[in-house]
């Protein structure tokens, strides 16, 4: 949908919105050169998620899945936040209460300058020990084979969440409460269908928020939504932001 400015009950919406809340996917890391899970040229088509992405493929063959975490590592070091997380955080600054929540664990809305960020499927340069659950920020030095050390001895994994595994309790709780508290719920890049965090949308749905999806493709959250964007994040969240600016600008002057 694009001229939506002349859209009354959105600018209304719009005028409302105190409380923020958006959930974010893959595609919103797209135009930061990083690829998405499904559909055309996404990860999935090209690995296998139960030998890269669970404990079971993990324990049956670590050095794999470190050399492809360390790969995508490699990756993320060269990419850098796009127009849409330098919005998101831009928004966070000017609104009383903002929260992203995402999917994603490549760090690029804190890079953006996010605070209040919930990552829901951990972050990958966080790396866990398995045998005494510390957590480690910084690189590890001592390495068995591809697989890296915990200073206790422990093999380390990385600090993502897997198929078949819980999500972190704090987060989703946060998350939760995000969206059951917000009077606008924005979707942006996700293909909503990996469960808990594909519940969000509908949660601020139920609890009378005004939703908005940004996705080039449809997604089953589509049809719920109460606007959508067909367009990439890089161009529908700054322009989204822009209005919601104009419009709170023209409210505190009323
Ligand atoms: P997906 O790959 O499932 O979906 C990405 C979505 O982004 C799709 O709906 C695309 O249409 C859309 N998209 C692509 N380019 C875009 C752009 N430039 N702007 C906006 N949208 C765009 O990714 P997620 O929904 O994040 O979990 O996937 C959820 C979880 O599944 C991931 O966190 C990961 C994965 O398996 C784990 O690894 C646990």
């Amino acid at each position: 949908m694009s001229g939506f400015t002349n859209d009354a009950p959105l600018v209304a919406a719009f005028a409302k919105a105190h409380r923020i809340a958006v959930l974010t996917g893959a595609g919103v890391s797209a135009e930061s050169g990083l690829s998405t899970f499904r559909g055309q040229g996404g990860i999935w088509q090209k690995f296998r998620a139960e030998e890269l992405a669970s404990m079971d493929g993990f324990l049956a063959n670590p050095d794999i899945v470190w050399e492809w975490y360390n790969y995508r590592r490699e990756v993320l070091s060269k990419a850098k936040p796009n127009p849409a997380h330098a919005a998101l955080a831009e928004w966070e600054s000017e609104c009383e209460e903002f929260t992203v929540i995402t999917q994603n664990v490549d760090g690029l809305h804190r890079a953006a300058g996010s605070m209040d960020v919930v990552e829901l499927h951990g972050n990958i340069t966080i790396n866990r020990c398995l045998s005494c659950d510390q957590e480690m920020r910084e690189q590890p030095t001592r390495w068995e084979g591809k697989v890296p050390l915990c200073s206790c001895g422990g093999r380390l994994r990385p600090g993502v969440v897997w198929f078949g595994e819980m999500l972190p309790e704090d987060a989703i709780m946060r998350a939760i409460h995000a969206a059951e508290t917000c009077d606008m719920f924005i979707s942006i890049g996700t293909s909503t269908v990996v469960y808990p965090a594909a519940s969000l949308p509908m949660i601020a749905a139920e609890h009378g928020a005004y939703t908005v999806e940004v996705n080039p493709d449809e997604t089953p959250f589509s049809r719920y939504a109460n606007l959508i964007m067909r367009e990439p994040a890089g161009e529908a969240v700054p322009r989204l932001h822009e209005l919601w600016r104009k419009e709170s600008m023209a409210r505190n002057e009323r």
